[in-house]
């Protein structure tokens, strides 16, 4: 086997963005205990930066406000990117990964599934292994459901768990306001609620039970036309009752968004980010201090979307 030429740089930097779904339809639990999804995530430009740089053994740090919540160890998503992609070549993970962090941690953004994108584009560039785009996307879907979609950025329709990307095209900008609350909610808790509630309505979980879900073509439709009332009006998160469910709190940010003009509101992924789909910029800039005034999240952040995904700085 001929070795792959080493990159010459000693350190390599991706930049990776956190995404919104602005649909997930859930649908019932299938035999590996996933759930079938049709889920349809928009990038959006809040980032994370991963360097990787050579080092004589695996070595994670991380910076940023949230540093402190991020695992520094090799249950971190990035550090076991970097190991998957080294076991694959039969080379050592002596990397030391660099998190520069300013996803909110734990908070339905997917910012381990973007640490763990980056530091796969960064390693493989470090490496020189230069590997094909699908390959990566391969790997990706290995380290988690969001991990693809992070890597590839833009829009895109997740089938399947969430892995089978199918890109989209996005007519125009979307104005956003992302309300971080305290502390983070779990993603397999957040579905096993969600699970719970079906089945206390009576609805049933399994794939049985609940119908496919299948992508809103009024919302395609919207993203295709870069339509944000028509978008407002197609938003649809099926975790959110279970996310409410886990912290009741947060009917209380999702409506002080709309009192103060959101075209429309809902929790970002599992949560507990609330999201906020607005106008233009100046009512993101006004919607955001209204929000962080409120009291009811810990801050809130004015942004844009769709966003490149994993893209070398
Ligand atoms: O794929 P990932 O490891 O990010 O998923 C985290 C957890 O979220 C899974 O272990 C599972 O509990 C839940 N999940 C799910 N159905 C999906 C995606 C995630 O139940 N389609």
């Amino acid at each position: 086997m001929t070795q792959p030429a080493a990159s010459t740089a000693d350190t390599v930097t991706v930049r990776v963005p956190a995404k919104v779904n602005v649909q997930l339809s859930v649908g019932g639990v299938r035999p590996d205990g996933f759930h079938g999804l049709a889920n349809v995530f928009l990038a959006v430009g809040l980032y994370d930066s991963v360097s990787a740089t050579r080092a004589d053994a695996p070595l994670l740090t991380v910076s940023g406000p949230d540093a402190a919540l991020v695992p520094q160890d090799r249950t971190n998503l990035a550090a076991r990117a970097a190991a998957l992609l080294a076991a694959r070549h039969g080379l050592a993970a002596d990397v030391h990964l660099h998190i520069a962090k300013d996803i909110p941690v734990a908070g339905g953004m997917a910012g381990g599934s973007a640490d763990a994108a980056a530091a796969l584009l960064a390693c493989d560039r470090l490496w020189g292994l230069d590997s094909p785009r699908e390959e990566l996307l391969e790997l990706c879907a290995e380290l988690g459901s969001d991990v693809p979609f992070s890597f590839a950025g833009g829009a895109a329709l997740g089938e399947g768990r969430g892995e089978l990307l199918t890109p989209l095209e996005v007519g125009g900008t979307f104005h956003w306001v992302f309300a971080v609350a305290d502390g983070g909610l779990s993603t397999p808790a957040v579905y096993r609620e969600c699970d719970r509630l079906r089945e206390a309505t009576g609805t049933g979980s399994s794939a049985a039970d609940v119908p496919e879900p299948a992508a809103s073509q009024e919302l395609l439709a919207a993203l295709r036309t870069g339509d944000a009332a028509a978008l407002a009006a197609a938003l649809r998160n099926d975790l959110q009752p279970a996310a409410l469910s886990l912290r009741p709190s947060l009917a209380e940010t999702l409506e002080t968004g709309l009192a103060a003009g959101a075209l429309a509101a809902l929790v970002s992924g599992s949560g507990p980010t609330c999201a906020f789909l607005v106008a233009d910029p100046d009512s993101a800039t006004r919607i955001a201090h209204a929000l962080t005034a409120s009291g009811t999240c810990r801050g809130a952040r004015a942004t844009a979307g769709p966003a490149p995904g994993a893209s070398l700085v």
